[in-house]
């Protein structure tokens, strides 16, 4: 089998221009990392997404750096041959330049990711512009933005009347146009997001942002049927991971209880040579009990 070849910003760039669609799934640990890169992911972005995905919090504002970090540092493991994306917790950028460098930095430095993401329009073209100076490649990401969705009155599609696709629109050609090499949609209506991509050369990925865009991003917990708190309108769930997995267990529970597990070829037995002087090993320590209890 020939090894699978990472992206660039050229290939991914390449592929918006031959029409090649890109898949994007994000991953959080090595095993399923390993398997996003045997399936032949395009890229994998490792997502703030983990809060709610991995620890359970009701959003994604308290995921930290350092969090970010483990779990891109485990899936660049598992995955070396795919463009990974990191994605920039809330306040890793939000407060100055400075924190924007200095956080992607060591997305780059300690995790070896490829990009990193951020989430804004116009308001954050000064990150981009210094992320960009620092060479570090980057992936804008305007519509749904979960990390300001207070702002936005919650977890609400954007873009669905004029006003609001104009901003949308403008944000995505300042976007293009500051620098930035990659760029998501989220909850953006398709026409919407169908002229975004064709307006724009850099590659626009969508996550419910319809057909049309260069590429699609979806979580993978989604995606496996692992996440059970609510499903977004945009998920398409490929598998019943935690139908699965919870009967799996059920079983488990079951065969313990009856005694069926372990079963004989579970178990490590002697050496062959050894057995025979098991017995003997057994009267030492029979012998032994009267005196131990003295
Ligand atoms: O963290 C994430 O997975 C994301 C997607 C929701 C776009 O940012």
């Amino acid at each position: 089998m020939t090894e699978k070849r990472k992206h660039s910003i050229h290939t991914l760039r390449e592929m918006k221009a031959s029409g090649e669609k890109i898949a994007w799934l994000t991953s959080y640990d090595y095993p399923t990392a390993s398997f996003a890169e045997a399936a032949g992911m395009d890229m994998i972005l490792v997502g703030d997404s983990l809060g709610m995905c991995v620890y359970g919090y009701e959003g994604t504002v308290p995921v930290t750096m350092d969090q970010c970090i483990v779990h891109s540092e485990a899936v660049r493991r598992a995955a070396p041959n795919t463009f990974v994306v990191g994605d920039m917790p809330f306040m890793s950028y939000q407060a100055s330049d400075e924190d924007a460098v200095r956080n992607a930095g060591r997305f780059l430095k300690e995790a070896g990711v490829d990009a990193v993401k951020l989430e804004g329009g116009k308001r954050v073209l000064s990150r981009i512009r210094a992320l960009l100076d620092a060479g570090i490649v980057v992936c804008g990401h305007i519509g749904l933005t979960p990390q300001s969705s207070g702002q936005l009155g919650g977890h609400k599609a954007q873009g669905r009347t004029i006003d609001s696709a104009r901003l949308l629109i403008e944000d995505a050609l300042a976007i293009e146009e500051v620098g930035a090499q990659l760029l998501l949609l989220e909850a953006v209506p398709p026409e919407v997001a169908g002229f975004i991509t064709t307006r724009l050369g850099i590659p626009v990925l969508s996550i419910g942002a319809g057909p049309l865009c260069d590429g699609q991003l979806l979580i993978v917990s989604d995606l496996i049927g692992q996440f059970q708190a609510f499903t977004p309108k945009f998920v398409k769930k490929y598998c019943d991971v935690a139908t699965a997995v919870t009967q799996a267990m059920t079983q488990y529970v079951a065969d313990v209880k009856a005694g069926a597990f372990p079963a004989d070829e579970h178990c490590y037995h002697m050496l062959k040579e050894e057995a025979p002087r098991f017995p003997e090993l057994l009267k030492e320590f029979e012998s032994d009990r009267p005196r131990r209890n003295r």
